[in-house]
C-alpha cells in the first residue's frame, strides 16, 4: 500500500500516512491531538479538519451528511474518515485540536489535620563492629522498633538494594518513611514526605503536590488525558480495548507517562526531587480507574456493567510505572460502581455532605453524570449517559473549552453578545456557551418550548435542509465559515439536559421527595463549576431552586484526593461513603422514558420570564 507524506499544521509536524489510513490514525501514531468524541466512527463531527494542498479520498456519506457542499469545496473533511490520495498539507483549526483545553484544578478549600499513611522516624544506628555482626537491615527494624515502639517486619526491596551503602554515606543516620509495618523509603535526616493526589478524569487529569506533615498544596497543573486521541468517550476505549488487548496495555502506558510528565513538572514547580514523593492517590471514574490498574473493562460496557472490583486497593507505585519513591504506594479509594467512579466518592467527600442543609443533590456533570441524593445519612446515587453535547461535541460547531470557544453568550432578539475564552476571536461553541444559547433562543423567542426553531428571524435560514441560527457570521471571522446553532444541536442539548433532570427527579421519586423539597444543589467538575446556573434552571436542565440554593464547588474531586493522600480518617470516611451508598440503575425504572420525554420536552421545563426573575432574585 503508498504512503503519502501528510503535513498537518499549525503544529507543524509531517508524518508517512498510508493510502488506506485515515488521517487521524495518522495524526494519532504522530501524537498530535485531533478531537475525536466518538474515536473514530464518524459519529460526533469534532474531528473536522481542512486541507490546503493535496487530494484526499472521496467524501463518505457520514461526511457528505456531516459538511455542506460549500464547506466540502472549502476543503472541509472528517479526519476519522478521509484518506490521503496524493501529499497533503492538512490544518487543524483551534476548535478540532484536543490539546488545549482549559482544566479546572482548583477546587474547594478544605483543610484538615494530617494523618497521612506514611510516618517518618528518625533513627540514629550503632555502627556494626567485629563483635556486633548483626545484618543491616535487621539493624535498621530492631531499632526502629525498640526506639518507638512499632512492630514493623517488612522492608521494600528497593529500600535492601541501595540501604547498606546509604546508610554508611549518612553515617548511620537516617529517616525511614514506614507504612503499615513496612519500611518503604530512606531519607537522609531531615527529609520532606510529599504525597501527590490526582483526578484522572476521561479527558483532563489534575495532580496536586502536597506536603504531607502540614497538608499544603505545593503545586498543582492540569493536563489533558492522552487517551482521548483513542476515543473521547469511554465506550469507545472501551470497545477499543476489548477488540485487542495490546491497545489495553497502549491506554495503559500512555497514561502512566503522561502522570509521570505531570509528576515531573509539578516536582519542578516546587522544587523537590520525585523521590520525596512517598505516597499517591488516585480518584477516577471506573473506566479510568480500571484502564490504569490493567483491569479488565468489557463488562463495563455491558449489562448489569459490573466493575472487576469495587475495592480500596494499595498498588506499588514501580508495578504501575508510575515514578516516585520506588517503594511507594499509590491508593485507589474504593469505587461506587461500574458506572460512578471513585471520583464521586471524593467529591462527596470533599464537600463534606454530612453538614449538608436539608434534601441536597450532588451533580457532576460530564458525558456520564453521576447524581447523588443526599438526606442526613441517606445517601442514593445514580448516573445517566448525558452524551458528549457540554462538552461540545455532537454539536455542529461544538467544541471543547479552549482558547477561542464562546463560553458566554447574551442575546435579545436584534443583538447577539458574546465571550470567548481568553477573548480570542471565536473559533466555535463550548458546553457552557451552547447551554446559554439555548437559554438566549428561547428567552429571545426564536424557538418555541418544544425547541423547534420559529422561522420568523432574519438570522434564521436553511442550509442542506438543516435549520440553522446564524450566532456569528464570516465577516466577523475575517473571512473563515459562520458559526452556527442547528436544529440539531437544540435537539442534542435537549437529550442531554433531559438526561440529566430524569436523572435528578427519578432520584428525588425513589426517595419519595420532590423536587420543592430540594434545599441545595452542589455542581462539581469543569462544565458544572463554568456554566450560567440561570441558564441551566431556565432550560430546565437543573430544577427552579432559588440561584442561591446552588453551589459550584469546581474540582471537587481532586479535593476529596488530597483529602484522602493527607489523613487516613477522611480514607476511611470515603470507604464509609461508598459502602452506605445505595445505588439506582435508572434504565430499569419503569418510568423512565416517560420522565424522559418530559423533561426532553422543554414546554414544561421551560421558565417563563417572570418565573426566572422569581429565581434571580431568591
Ligand atoms: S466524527 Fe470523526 S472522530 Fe467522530
Amino acid at each position: 500500500m503508498k504512503s503519502r507524506t501528510i503535513e498537518f499544521q499549525p503544529v507543524g509536524q509531517k508524518g508517512q500516512c498510508r493510502e488506506d489510513e485515515s488521517l487521524l490514525d495518522c495524526a494519532r501514531r504522530l501524537g498530535i491531538g485531533i478531537s475525536s468524541v466518538c474515536g473514530g466512527w464518524g459519529a460526533c463531527y469534532t474531528c473536522r479538519v481542512k486541507v490546503i494542498t493535496g487530494a484526499l479520498s472521496e467524501p463518505t456519506p457520514g461526511e457528505l451528511e456531516a459538511l455542506s457542499a460549500q464547506e466540502l469545496g472549502e476543503g472541509w473533511r472528517l479526519a476519522c474518515q478521509a484518506k490521503p490520495a496524493g501529499d497533503c498539507q492538512i490544518i487543524i483549526p483551534a476548535e478540532s485540536m484536543s490539546t488545549s483545553q482549559r482544566i479546572y484544578v482548583e477546587g474547594l478549600e478544605v483543610s484538615v489535620p494530617p494523618e497521612p499513611a506514611i510516618k517518618a522516624y528518625h533513627l540514629q544506628l550503632t555502627a556494626p563492629s567485629l563483635s556486633d555482626q548483626q545484618a543491616d537491615a535487621d539493624r535498621l527494624l530492631k531499632t526502629l522498633n525498640e526506639q518507638y515502639q512499632l512492630h514493623c517486619r517488612k522492608i521494600d526491596i528497593s529500600v535492601l538494594r541501595s540501604l547498606s551503602p546509604q546508610i554508611r554515606d549518612w553515617n548511620w543516620e537516617c529517616q525511614t518513611s514506614v507504612r503499615d509495618g513496612e519500611v518503604i523509603a530512606l531519607s537522609p535526616w531531615p527529609s520532606r514526605q510529599l504525597g501527590l493526589a490526582v483526578d484522572l478524569g476521561t479527558t483532563t487529569m489534575a495532580g496536586y503536590l502536597v506536603d504531607l506533615s502540614s497538608g499544603q498544596t505545593l503545586a498543582t497543573e492540569g493536563v489533558m488525558n492522552p487517551q482521548i486521541s483513542y476515543g473521547e468517550d469511554i465506550i469507545s476505549r472501551i470497545n477499543r480495548v476489548t477488540k485487542s488487548p495490546r491497545e489495553g496495555i497502549r491506554l495503559q502506558k500512555c497514561v502512566v507517562d503522561k502522570l509521570n510528565e505531570l509528576t515531573a513538572s509539578l516536582c519542578s514547580k516546587a522544587d523537590v526531587s520525585v523521590d520525596s514523593i512517598v505516597e499517591a492517590v488516585v480518584v477516577g471514574n471506573t473506566a479510568m480507574h480500571h484502564l490504569l490498574l490493567g483491569l479488565p473493562v468489557k463488562q463495563l460496557a455491558l449489562t448489569p456493567f459490573t466493575a472487576a472490583t469495587g475495592l480500596a486497593l494499595d498498588v506499588k507505585a514501580c508495578e504501575l510505572g508510575i515514578n516516585m519513591t520506588p517503594g511507594a504506594y499509590v491508593h485507589f479509594p474504593p469505587i461506587m460502581t461500574g458506572f460512578v467512579g471513585s471520583d464521586h466518592a471524593a467529591m462527596l467527600l470533599a464537600t463534606n455532605m454530612h453538614q449538608a442543609e436539608g434534601l441536597t443533590v450532588f451533580l457532576d456533570i460530564g458525558t456520564n453524570t453521576e447524581i447523588s441524593l443526599v438526606n442526613g445519612d441517606e445517601i442514593t446515587t445514580t448516573s445517566c449517559a448525558s452524551g458528549p453535547a457540554f462538552e461540545g461535541g455532537h454539536i455542529k460547531h461544538g467544541m471543547r473549552a479552549a482558547i477561542g470557544a464562546i463560553e458566554r453568550l447574551r442575546m435579545t432578539r436584534d443583538d447577539i453578545n458574546y465571550q470567548t475564552i481568553d477573548e480570542s476571536p471565536p473559533v466555535g461553541i463550548c458546553g457552557s456557551g451552547a447551554l446559554d444559547a439555548m437559554a438566549q433562543l428561547h428567552l429571545a423567542g426564536i424557538i418555541d418550548n418544544s425547541g423547534r426553531f420559529l422561522s420568523d428571524h432574519p438570522r434564521i435560514r436553511t442550509t442542506n435542509n438543516q435549520v440553522e441560527f446564524l450566532l456569528v457570521n464570516r465577516e466577523e471571522r475575517e473571512g473563515q465559515s459562520d458559526i452556527v446553532v442547528t436544529q440539531k444541536d437544540v435537539r442534542e442539548l435537549q437529550l442531554a439536559k433531559a438526561a440529566i433532570r430524569t436523572g435528578i427527579n427519578l432520584l428525588l421519586e425513589a426517595n419519595g421527595f420532590t423536587e420543592e423539597q430540594l434545599g441545595q444543589i452542589v455542581i462539581a467538575g469543569s462544565f458544572g463549576s463554568y456554566i450560567d446556573v440561570s441558564s441551566a434552571v431556565g432550560v430546565g436542565l437543573l430544577p427552579p431552586l432559588p440561584l442561591n440554593c446552588f453551589r459550584q464547588v469546581g474540582n471537587a474531586a481532586g479535593t476529596g484526593a488530597k483529602l484522602a493522600l493527607v489523613s487516613l480518617s477522611k480514607r476511611k470516611e470515603a470507604r464509609d461513603i461508598v459502602a452506605r451508598t445505595h445505588y439506582v440503575e435508572l434504565a430499569s425504572n419503569p418510568d423512565f422514558k416517560k420522565m424522559f420525554l418530559v423533561t426532553g420536552h422543554v414546554g414544561k421545563y421551560w421558565l417563563r420570564h417572570n418565573e426566572r426573575k422569581m429565581i434571580e432574585n431568591g
